[in-house]
């Protein structure tokens, strides 16, 4: 999950310095930052800094992370026109500094943690791409699927391709672990999800080299749950608006899970947060295959010193 991010006063103090998209360019920057909750907080694994949106930048939408609004995108895709003229992705020289990033961090690291790289999945990269921005009922993207299923197809090959390319560029460099994030497939019905989205998804985990685990994960994803096992994944990542191991029963004990605490946890008295994060072991059971996270990333609001007492809490439970 997001684990930099602006909670951290030493991320703040980057971002003094740099833009968001310059700072995901610098590579020693970059590794910077991938590296400061590890020396602060002593989680288990490292997840490359980066964004989902990177890649989409050579596609010639106008990529913008406007102060305080998250991602714009000036030049919106709606159509089937505008999907034809999208630029074609050579990742390799679209998103070298991604690959360094990744190379200087496991130097860095020096196998003290694994390093997880991610791509957003193609559903979520496409309403992006489709919206401008954030949406709250996504209804161009909607519309786009229902009117122009072609174009739609067209557009999720299109980033699907490039998606799979991305991650084992990252694999290659060093990443460890890669997750995908759907994180806004949570607004499609499971039909839709099967027939939109799963074998666009389930073509990006295909493509990626062997051996590597996959974390599959999406908000609002109780509905889905079945559909996403089957696109794939070695780990399905879970929200905290399902109860963990009924979903876990739901995906089947044979796939490993990651979750599931609500980040706003992590606002409460730590009293409050530390009873909620054992709520969730006592779900997981012991069993073997659950990988303790947040249901979203942290929030920008989150005391640092709650993160830390939470990752303490965690390893001393779990070390029973
Ligand atoms: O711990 C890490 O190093 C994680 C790095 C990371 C970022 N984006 C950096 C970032 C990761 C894993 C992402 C993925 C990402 N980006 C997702 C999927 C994960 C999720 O949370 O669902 C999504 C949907 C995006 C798109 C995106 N980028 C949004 C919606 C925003 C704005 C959100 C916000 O908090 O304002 C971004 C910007 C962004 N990406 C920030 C960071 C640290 C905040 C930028 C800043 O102002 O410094």
């Amino acid at each position: 999950m997001r684990q930099a991010g602006r909670y951290l006063p030493e991320y703040r103090a980057m971002r003094e310095r740099f833009d968001f998209l310059d700072l995901c360019k610098n590579p020693n920057a970059a590794a910077e930052v991938t590296l400061q909750p590890i020396d602060r907080l002593g989680v288990d694994a490292a997840i490359l800094f980066a964004d989902i949106l990177l890649i989409v930048e050579p596609l010639g939408v106008g990529l913008e992370f406007a102060r305080g609004e998250g991602p714009v995108i000036h030049r919106p895709v709606r159509a089937e026109d505008a999907v034809a003229r999208l630029k074609p992705i050579d990742v390799e020289s679209a998103v070298p500094f991604v690959f360094e990033t990744v190379r200087i961090v496991r130097r860095a690291l020096q196998d003290r943690v694994p390093l997880i790289g991610f791509a957003g999945a193609p559903f979520t990269v496409a309403s992006y791409l489709v919206e401008g921005g954030p949406s709250r009922d996504y209804l161009h993207t909607k519309r786009l699927m229902y009117e122009e299923p072609a174009a739609w197809r067209r557009l999720m090959e299109i980033l699907a391709d490039a998606l799979a390319r991305y991650l084992n560029g990252q694999i290659e460099a060093g990443a460890q672990a890669v997750q995908l994030f759907d994180s806004w497939v949570g607004v499609l019905s499971p039909d839709d999800y099967r027939a939109f989205v799963l074998p666009h998804t389930h073509a990006v985990i295909r493509a990626l080299t062997p051996g590597v685990p996959v974390i599959h994960f999406g908000t609002g994803t109780a509905a889905l749950l079945p559909a996403m096992r089957e696109a794939g994944g070695d780990v399905i990542g879970l929200d905290w608006r399902v109860d963990l191991d009924t979903a876990w029963a739901t995906v089947g004990h044979d796939v490993a899970v990651q979750g599931n605490l609500d980040p706003a946890a992590l606002l409460a008295p730590l009293a409050v947060m530390r009873e909620k994060a054992k709520a969730i072991l006592a779900r997981a059971g012991g069993r073997p295959g659950h990988i303790f996270n947040l249901g979203h990333g942290v929030l920008p609001q989150t005391p640092a010193f709650h993160v830390k007492a939470l990752v303490d809490l965690v390893h001393e439970l779990s070390s029973r």
